[in-house]
């Protein structure tokens, strides 16, 4: 039914109208992340797999509230996750991408979970209180959602390894391995070392490399890069990647860290710095203020930070480039002279 003109006018002449639409827009998307982000953290959704009825799906979860159950999976049916028909609950077809989608339902943990948390608990954290740990917490769930980055990264260590042509490659905080796979198909003749501190983390990358049948060309360290043998990853590399890392090492061991890398990179060897930036846009400061809020001095570095230290560090930088227009992702090549 249309709205009468008298009410309109109460609407538009009440408080002020645009922010009070944009509170609820955002209010409600909230809403609908938390909706996901639940159905995903108490395995609703993975249960509906099943088809199964209220009562089974009760029984499957240890739930006791059946009442609180049906009212959750009519909310999770109105967000078009579920269908209930028959007296049996299914997945809808939304609810079939997100669960077959692990970016997605990692955005939905991320977001839904750190990313807002940091805001629930800053007024305690500004007063003093804990440093938040969601990069040891949640390593996993992070390397899990970087992957929604890996088209744009991907298109780089492509122009990397057209470039170098390496023999050997190094994954730096290799995440779940998903570059250093890629590293490894586009050259096809190489083998490689990934080196990833979260134990989850690399296991996942372990995973991937078994699951694509690199296993054979490379393997994976646990443990920090600062302080590694070389000796440990079997000689020098080609071509390195440090992909989404530098902001976790504090701004005053960024220099040797870069060094510790560069000394691991064969003469006229490269290595690609890619990261998220600080710049102006609001994710980028978002973010900034997420890793200043963890323990142990974490936080964007700028474009030219980054230059500054690989050039402190002896490498010689050849270019920065933003990855896409508006996204704080940028890309530092440098290379070690020969
Ligand atoms: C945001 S994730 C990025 C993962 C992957 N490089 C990517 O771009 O998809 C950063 C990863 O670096 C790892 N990491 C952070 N500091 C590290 C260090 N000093 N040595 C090894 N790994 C580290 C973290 O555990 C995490 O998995």
């Amino acid at each position: 039914m249309a709205l009468k003109v008298r009410t309109v006018a109460r609407l538009v002449g009440a408080g002020h109208v645009g922010e009070r639409l944009r509170a609820v827009r955002d209010g409600q998307a909230a809403v609908r992340a938390a909706t996901l982000s639940s159905a995903l953290g108490t395995g609703v959704l993975e249960a509906l797999r099943a088809g199964p009825t209220t009562a089974e799906l009760a029984a499957d979860l240890a739930v006791t509230d059946h009442a609180l159950l049906e009212a959750y999976l009519r909310t999770l049916e109105a967000a078009r996750l579920v269908r209930t028909g028959g007296g049996r609950h299914r997945l809808a077809r939304r609810g079939r991408a997100v669960l077959g989608d692990d970016v997605v339902r990692a955005a939905y943990e991320g977001f839904a979970g750190y990313h807002t948390g940091l805001y629930r608990d800053l007024g305690l954290q500004l007063r003093g209180g804990p440093a938040r740990d969601d990069v040891v917490r949640h390593g996993d769930v992070i390397a899990r959602l970087s992957r929604a980055l890996e088209p744009l990264v991907h298109d780089t260590l492509d122009e990397a390894v057209a470039a170098t042509r390496p023999r050997r490659v190094l994954d730096v905080g290799c995440g779940d391995g998903a570059n250093l796979a890629h590293m490894l198909r586009a050259a096809p003749a190489s083998s490689g070392t990934g080196v990833e501190v979260d134990p989850a983390a690399a296991a996942l990358a372990e995973h991937t490399l078994r699951a694509e049948g690199l296993d054979g060309r490379a393997h994976v360290l646990t443990g920090d890069i600062r302080g590694l043998d070389p000796q440990q990853i079997g000689g020098p590399v080609d071509l390195a990647l440090l992909a989404n890392v530098i902001y976790y090492v504090p701004v005053g061991e960024r220099r040797d860290l870069l060094r510790d890398i560069g000394a691991l990179v064969a003469p006229g060897g490269t290595l690609l710095v890619v990261s998220t930036m600080a710049d102006r846009s609001a994710f980028s400061r978002h973010f900034d203020l997420l890793l200043r809020a963890q323990a142990g001095e974490m936080s964007l570095p700028t474009p030219d930070d980054v230059t500054r230290d690989l050039r402190a560090a002896g490498l010689d930088v050849l270019g920065v480039r933003r990855l896409t227009r508006g996204d704080p992702l940028h890309a530092v090549t440098a290379r070690r002279p020969s």
